[in-house]
Order: C-alpha cells, then structure tokens, then sequence
C-alpha cells in the first residue's frame, strides 16, 4: 500500500502520515497496542462488556423474562462500540449511558459515525485518481466525512486533551487504558513519542477497526441459523457440553467453542462486511500467478470473489459452518491461503486478529448460551436474507424473539 492510498485509509481522517510516521505508528500498534501481553492486561474491561451485552439483551425480555424483540444489529454494534471505546478510554459511555446497559444518544451517534467513514472508506472517489479536483468535492465525500469526523472529534478530544494534560501535570502515573499507553510513551530523550494530532489519529483508527466486522458476522449467522433451526440447536449444544448452564461462557472456553468458531468464519466468507479489502498498491513491478501488476496499480482483492468461488467451495452461496470442521483441530477465523478474506494475511494484514477473534466469538456464544432465539411471529417463518441496496448488511436489521434460557442468578446483574 503506497502513501496515496495509506491517505484513503483510517489514519488520513486528521493527519495524512509521512513513511516514517506510519512505520512509527504500525510499530506503536504491533508492540504496544495489540501485543499478547497486552491482550491479557485488557481481559477485564473486555468482560466487563461481555456482561454488559447479556445484561442489556435480558433487560429486554421482559419482567418475567417471558421473552422479548431484540434488534440484533443494535446490540451487536454497541456491544463493539462498548469493547473498543473501553479499553481505548475506559468507559463504555460518552455520556450519562441508559439504566438496561443499552446505548445512550452520544454513543448511537458515534457508532454512526464510524459506520458513515467505513462506507465511504471503500467507496469510488474521483480524487483518489486525479487529486487535483481535491477541494472541489465533486461526488461530495469530503463534506460527509468531514462531518462524520466532527463527529468522531466531538467525543474522543476532549478525553484526549485532558488526559494529556493530566499526564503532564503528574497527576496520572500508571496507564489504565489504551489512551494513557499512547499519552506515556517516550522516545530516547524522554518526550513524549506522540503528538496529541498523532494520539487523536491513532484513536481514530482504532475504532475504526474494531466495530464493523464482528457485529455485521453475528447478524448474519444468526439470520441463517434462525433459517436452518438445526444448526442453531448444534452450536448451542456445543455450549451446553463446553460450558453448561451454571455459569456464564467466558474467554478461556472459547479455543473449545469450534462449532461456534465454524458459524463465523462461515460468516465472514459468506457475508463480508464490504464487497472489496482495503486498497493496496503494487511498489514495484510484480507477477502473481499468471497477472503482471505494474507498479502504482491499484490492487483490490475481492472478499465475495474469494469466499464464494464455485472452484473453492462447494454449494458456496449455501451457509455450511459444517465446511471448516473437517479433520480441523482448532477452528480458527483466519485464512492463511486467503480462500477467504477474514483478517487477510502478510504485511498489511490485521493487527487486532487476536482482539477481533476474542470479540466475535465472545458475541456468538454469550448471545446463544444466554438466549433461545427464534423468528418474530410476523416474519412468515423466515427471515429476509437480502442484501442491502449498494452494500452488503443484511436490507433489514436482524430482530429476533429472545428468552432467557439460564437460570436467573447467572445472569449479571
Ligand atoms: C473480526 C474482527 C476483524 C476483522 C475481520 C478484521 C479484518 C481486517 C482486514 C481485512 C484488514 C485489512 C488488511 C489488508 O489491508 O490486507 C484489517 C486491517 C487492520 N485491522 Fe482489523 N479486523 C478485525 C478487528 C480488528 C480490531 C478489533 C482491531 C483493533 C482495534 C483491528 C485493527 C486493524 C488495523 C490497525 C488494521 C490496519 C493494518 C495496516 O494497514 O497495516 N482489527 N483488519
């Protein structure tokens, strides 16, 4: 990827980086952000909001907890919202927050947000190609992202500042949260590593990153699970044999969850969150098997071409979860051969794979040991499989009949 599409990616939404930034910054991700030792001093708050997802979905069942309509989308969106916005600056909430654990007006905007600079981070723009028409904002994406990054500013900055300004004072001195990681850094004279520009860029990134993906697969596989009743009924057997009813499913039971692994790498072939990866762009004149790629070619790999290609997959618009069990030790999300595009593989590939893995299979099994779902009663008996117009969510958002189906003292309260 050369710096000209780097500036259609995350980081481009306040700095444009220079090379030399971006090595600093992807190294700052790799060692400081999304290493293995980090992933562990994160555990807590990201139970925290694995309880918090059970608890708001409960809260709509009802006083008797007979049953309730859930939207699936909205609760699967804050629950990623929640996980990245707590370790990031360790609250769940910009603002008051709702009394049933769901999200308040700031955190629907934020998600919003997010969502507006992902859709058009994968769009077609004509000064992408011809970057002297930047400013005339011909097809009218610089307006719509400048907003959704006023947005985005709006929440993160003032926490940024503060916190910058609470380290400088001394008054903070043991890093809580992914923010005070970033704020304390130091190069070799002692200063701090990175600007508050730099700080604010990097934050951006992160949530970015962390939203779109697991909540988009968990309302897919669960609309195709509600239509195939007998898969539903194997992953939760999975999680009745794994874990049981007594306590809740937690991280250290999720490598043992491959049933449950299998519906959302099914997922993540199936249905992509966007049609395209990222862009790339070749550095030098390269042959990948029978293609010669020229230098400076924009390369798109194509997540649909790759998860439902007839030559790879048999019956491949069918949902199979069946298809990646077999003789497989552990089922894991990724896909080293790239047959399909989950977390892509190599330089650019994802950093957060671990965070992104623990998040969507976390989703998954809590939301199915915790609840019998089925269909609402005026769905006719299916849900509505369509692709939205000119994306690729599902048209509707998934809602769903929920049930508790613990008993009532393992839900948190
Ligand atoms: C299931 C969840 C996730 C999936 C499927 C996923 C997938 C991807 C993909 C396909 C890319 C582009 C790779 C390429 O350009 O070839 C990417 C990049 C990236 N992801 Fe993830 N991701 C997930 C979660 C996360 C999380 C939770 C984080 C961190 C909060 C994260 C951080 C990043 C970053 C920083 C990049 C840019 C890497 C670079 O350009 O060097 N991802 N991810």
């Amino acid at each position: 990827m050369g710096s000209d599409v780097v500036s259609r990616g995350y980081l481009a939404t306040i700095v444009v980086p220079s090379g030399d930034q971006w090595k600093k910054m992807k190294r700052i991700m790799v060692d400081e952000l999304f290493s293995h030792a980090r992933h562990q001093w994160l555990h807590t708050k990201r139970v925290e909001e694995a309880d918090n997802l059970l608890r708001y979905v409960h809260n709509q069942c009802g006083h008797e907890g007979g049953g309730g309509v859930v939207n699936l989308r909205v609760s699967a969106q804050h629950y990623c919202g929640n996980v990245i916005r707590k370790l990031v600056f360790n609250t769940r909430y910009f603002g008051n927050g709702k009394e049933n654990g769901g999200p308040g007006v700031e955190e629907e905007d934020h998600v919003k947000a997010i969502f507006t600079i992902l859709a058009y981070l994968y769009s077609f723009c004509i000064s992408d190609y011809f970057p002297l028409l930047r400013g005339l904002d011909l097809d009218g994406h610089e307006k719509v992202m400048e907003e959704a990054t006023r947005v985005l500013a709006k929440y993160h900055d003032p926490i940024i500042d503060e916190r910058i300004q609470q380290w400088r004072e001394g008054k903070k001195e043991e890093p809580e949260d992914l923010l005070d990681v970033l704020v304390s850094l130091k190069d070799d004279n002692g200063d701090s590593l990175l600007s508050a520009d730099e700080i604010k860029a990097q934050i951006i990134d992160i949530m970015l990153a962390g939203v779109d993906n697991p909540s988009n697969a968990l309302e897919w596989a669960l609309a195709e699970m509600l239509n195939q009743p007998e898969i539903l009924q194997k992953a939760i057997d999975e999680l009745d044999s794994v874990v049981g009813k007594q306590r809740l499913v937690q991280e250290s039971d999720l490598p043992k969850l491959n049933y449950i692994k299998a519906c959302a790498r099914e997922a993540f072939r199936l249905h992509p969150v966007a049609p395209f990866n990222v862009p790339h762009m070749s550095m030098a004149d390269t042959t990948v098997a029978n293609y010669f790629i020229p230098k400076g070619s924009h390369v798109f790999l194509s997540r649909l071409g790759l998860g439902r290609n007839p030559k790879v997959w048999d019956e491949p618009n069918k949902f199979k979860p069946e298809r990646h069990l077999n003789g497989a030790k552990e089922v894991v999300l990724t896909d080293p051969k790239l047959r399909l595009l989950s977390f892509s593989r190599g330089r650019r590939g994802c950093i957060g794979m671990v965070l992104g893995t623990s998040m969507t299979i976390m989703l998954f099994a809590r939301l199915l040991q915790g609840f019998s779902w089925s269909i609402p009663p005026n769905e006719g008996g299916r849900i509505d499989l369509s692709e939205g117009k000119g994306n690729l969510f599902m048209a509707k958002p998934l809602v769903a009949v929920a049930k508790p189906r613990l008993p009532p003292h393992v839900y948190p309260c």
